[in-house]
């Protein structure tokens, strides 16, 4: 069957999903990506952070958040006081999606394209974490969870009430952090990052 024909209700098990997923061929993407990457974390996890893509580092050791963006975000989740075992990670695409300049692969921003087609792979996990808290790293998880165009600054650091019952709070992205310029604004925003992950665990009931 097509992904987007799946029945996300039918599905019982992650490890069934993840390998579905990872034979899907639905996007362009696919073709080119090393691997498809999916969610990992506990399926008892009372959180889910979602961010845009894998990263080049991502692409090739076909697990989420293991390049710099993902060492920052570890450390900030310590100083959060966010355990591992109650967090599940994922991304919105599940591939890499990138464009060759020499020997370097540059990273392109997922569109509405990519988005759609990974749509299904968000909500099978969706439905079998079910997660109290939803966190949404950077515009594009926002925008396709929250099924509109999301700007950061208007909709970052505040409850939202998911219609699965569970909490969403829209933060930066952890790239966005490595990429700002200068070590203050750096420092400045990197605190307010673990100030919106303290704001996410403390609707944990
Ligand atoms: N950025 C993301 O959005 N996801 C990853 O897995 C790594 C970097």
């Amino acid at each position: 069957p097509l992904v987007t024909d799946l029945d996300i209700s039918q599905i019982t098990s992650l490890r069934a999903v993840a390998l579905a997923a990872r034979s899907c061929l639905i996007c362009p993407m696919a073709r080119h990506a090393t691997q498809t990457v999916f969610g990992e974390g506990e399926p008892t996890a009372r959180m889910m952070f979602v961010g845009e893509q894998p990263g080049d580092r991502e692409d090739q050791a076909g697990r989420p958040f293991v390049g710099p963006a993902g060492q920052l975000f570890d450390r900030a989740l310590a100083e959060a006081d966010i355990g591992r075992a109650d967090v599940y990670v994922t991304n919105t695409v599940k591939h890499f999606k990138f464009i060759r300049r020499g020997t370097r692969r540059i990273h392109e921003k997922a569109g509405h394209e990519e988005v759609t087609a990974c749509a299904p792979w968000l909500a099978a996990e969706r439905h079998l974490i079910r997660p109290r808290v939803l966190v949404m790293l950077g515009a594009t998880a926002a925008s396709a969870l929250l099924g509109r165009s999301v700007t950061i600054g208007h909709t970052r650091s505040r409850p939202i009430p998911m219609e699965d019952g569970s909490t969403g709070v829209v933060t930066v992205h952890p790239s966005y952090l490595l990429r700002l310029p200068g070590e203050d604004a750096r420092a400045r925003e990197y605190a307010r990052f673990v100030d919106d992950l303290r704001l996410a665990a403390s609707h944990l009931p």
